[in-house]
């Protein structure tokens, strides 16, 4: 072989290495800061996503929806909070403030949060979207009622005048309804922050037990301690209710009328599970059936605030066929559904016209006909909760919806806050409820190996035509 031709494929090849090199090591440089600072971002945005549903779950109740505060205790979402130490901040959810209503959060001090769920907190703190974690707070069914407060009803508080102790369970049921209905419900029936307390297991605990937790609270939950706000007979006459519940007409405590908070990602699931879990008995668009009665009509939706329906929808109406969805469902699912059907409020019919299950039965003039006589009701297939599902029922809804909604919201109506080491680290929360991820930079979108690599093979080619032809020039 001519001696050049050697010579020339010796310095092609270690032209071609040196390249290879050179933009393997470009290759590299370019790519390994970004990809440090996107995995940094991306464990970021992953703790201010669990610190969004740790709020949700532990916080918003005595926070505030959006972080904005409620009564006497402070907004979190203020900017001077969000300039103060790092360690600060961390120390006081840590700890608490001894001797006011914020409790201490840590394992060691009692508390249900791990340290890294503390610095997740603290993170959202500094630096989270208030807006992004007021949609949480919805979705996860946990939106605060405010105001805390309500009025009992003053007829039936008279009426328990007249029961034994009656001034004792009166004075109870005021009490009650200032500051323990927001936790534990309209009639003490329970929320998804806390258990209901007119329950007979409740009942069934001792005058010493009840007496216990109501003076020193529940380590680690949102029950504090009574002591400072209340004088012993008042805890006394708090236990004295609870006992005696029972004996204490419903409606005695309403709820609170406070409209249910929606998302746009709640309304959606609200239609979803409404579709397949009410509109065989209550119609597609709530028209009602022969079955049950219509939802959308202006009578029942004017008469009926979210709270009232929610507990319809939770209870069920005993002795027909109208079942208890707090069985099968848990609350931010019942109150998605209560925000899908109040939408119709605004044109609502003053008369629903009912439509035949099954849909079949002549063109539509003649099935609206009012004057036709009542369809005799259809026998009902009753609803088989299966036992072992994730809500005690079948709910093709809550699968078909997103099978994460029902697997990461609070797993059942009594949802206990401050159990929320499940959520260390995990995803947080329902796909939809999770915050949109950042909006990359143009730079950030192109494909750098690819561009890089495009370039150096042409420098190659490029390369090889010249070396070729210097090659020939000298032959
Ligand atoms: C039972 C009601 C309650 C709950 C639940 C609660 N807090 Fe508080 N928090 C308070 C009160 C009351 C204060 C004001 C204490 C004081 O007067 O110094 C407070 C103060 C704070 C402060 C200091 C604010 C400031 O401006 O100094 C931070 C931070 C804080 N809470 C974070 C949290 C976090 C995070 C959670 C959830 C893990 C939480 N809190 C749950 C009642 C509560
Ligand atoms: C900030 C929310 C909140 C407020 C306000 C609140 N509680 Fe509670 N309460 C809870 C939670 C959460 C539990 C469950 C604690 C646990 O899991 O151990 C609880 C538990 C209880 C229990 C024990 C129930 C049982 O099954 O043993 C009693 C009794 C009780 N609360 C009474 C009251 C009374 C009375 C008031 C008003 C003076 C009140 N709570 C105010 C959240 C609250
Ligand atoms: C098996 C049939 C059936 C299903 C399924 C059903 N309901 Fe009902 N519902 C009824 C009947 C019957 C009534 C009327 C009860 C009565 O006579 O007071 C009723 C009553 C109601 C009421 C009170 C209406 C009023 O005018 O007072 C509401 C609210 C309601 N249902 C909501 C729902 C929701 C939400 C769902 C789905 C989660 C649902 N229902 C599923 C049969 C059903």
């Amino acid at each position: 072989m001519n001696p050049s031709r050697t010579r020339l494929i010796e310095i092609l090849v270690g032209l071609i290495a040196t390249q290879l090199i050179v933009f393997g090591l470009a290759l590299y440089i370019f790519n390994e800061p970004q990809r440090v600072s996107e995995a940094q971002t991306q464990i970021f945005f992953t703790q201010l996503d669990s610190g969004m549903t740790l709020y949700a779950e532990n916080c918003a109740v005595c926070h505030g929806l959006n972080g904005e505060g409620i009564g006497a205790t402070p907004s979190l979402n203020n900017p001077g909070l969000a300039a103060m130490p790092y360690e600060d901040i961390f120390k006081v959810i840590e700890r608490g403030r001894f001797g006011t209503a914020m409790p201490a959060w840590s394992k060691e001090d009692g508390g249900p949060l791990s340290d890294y769920q503390i610095s997740e907190l603290t993170t959202l703190i500094q630096s989270g979207d208030w807006n992004a974690t007021g949609d949480r707070v919805v979705n996860l069914g946990l939106a605060p009622l405010i105001p805390f407060t309500t009025e009992p009803d003053s007829d039936l508080l008279e009426a328990i005048g007249a029961l034994e102790d009656g001034a004792i369970l009166q004075a109870a049921i005021s009490t009650y309804a200032s500051s323990c209905v927001a936790c534990h419900g309209a009639d003490g029936l329970g929320t998804a922050i806390a258990p209901a307390l007119n329950d007979p297991a409740v009942r069934e605990k001792t005058m010493d037990d009840l007496t216990r937790t109501l003076t020193f609270g529940s380590a680690g939950t949102l029950m504090a301690g009574w002591s400072n706000q209340l004088t012993p007979e008042q805890i006394s006459g708090m236990v004295t209710l609870i006992g005696r519940w029972d004996e204490i007409p419903s409606g005695a405590i309403p709820a609170p009328d406070v409209p249910i908070a929606t998302t746009v990602e709640s309304i959606a699931l609200g239609g979803d599970l409404y579709a397949a879990n009410c509109s065989s008995c209550h119609g597609p668009d709530g028209q009602g059936t022969p079955r049950a009665p219509a939802l959308n009509v202006k009578s029942f939706l004017t008469e009926t605030n979210d709270q009232a329906i929610e507990l319809i929808v939770t209870g069920g109406v005993p002795g027909t066929a109208m079942p208890a969805w707090g069985d099968r469902m848990i609350a931010a699912n019942i109150q998605a559904i209560v925000g899908f059907i109040r939408q119709w409020e605004p044109t609502a019919p003053e008369v629903a016209v009912p439509t035949r299950p099954g849909g079949g039965g002549g063109p539509p003039w003649m099935r609206n006909n009012t004057t036709t006589p009542a369809q005799p009701v259809q026998p009902v297939q009753p609803i088989a909760p299966t036992p072992g599902s994730e809500t005690g029922l079948n709910l093709p809804a809550a699968e078909n919806v997103s099978p994460e909604t029902v697997a990461a919201a609070p797993a059942s109506p009594q949802a206990q806050p401050g159990t929320g080491q499940g959520h260390a680290g995990g995803t947080g929360g329902p796909a939809w409820a999770q915050s949109a991820a950042p909006q990359p930079v143009w730079w950030e979108t192109l494909d750098w190996p690819l561009l890089i690599g495009l370039t150096a093979s042409l420098s190659i080619v490029f390369s090889l035509i010249l070396a070729g032809l210097s090659g020939l020039k000298k032959e």
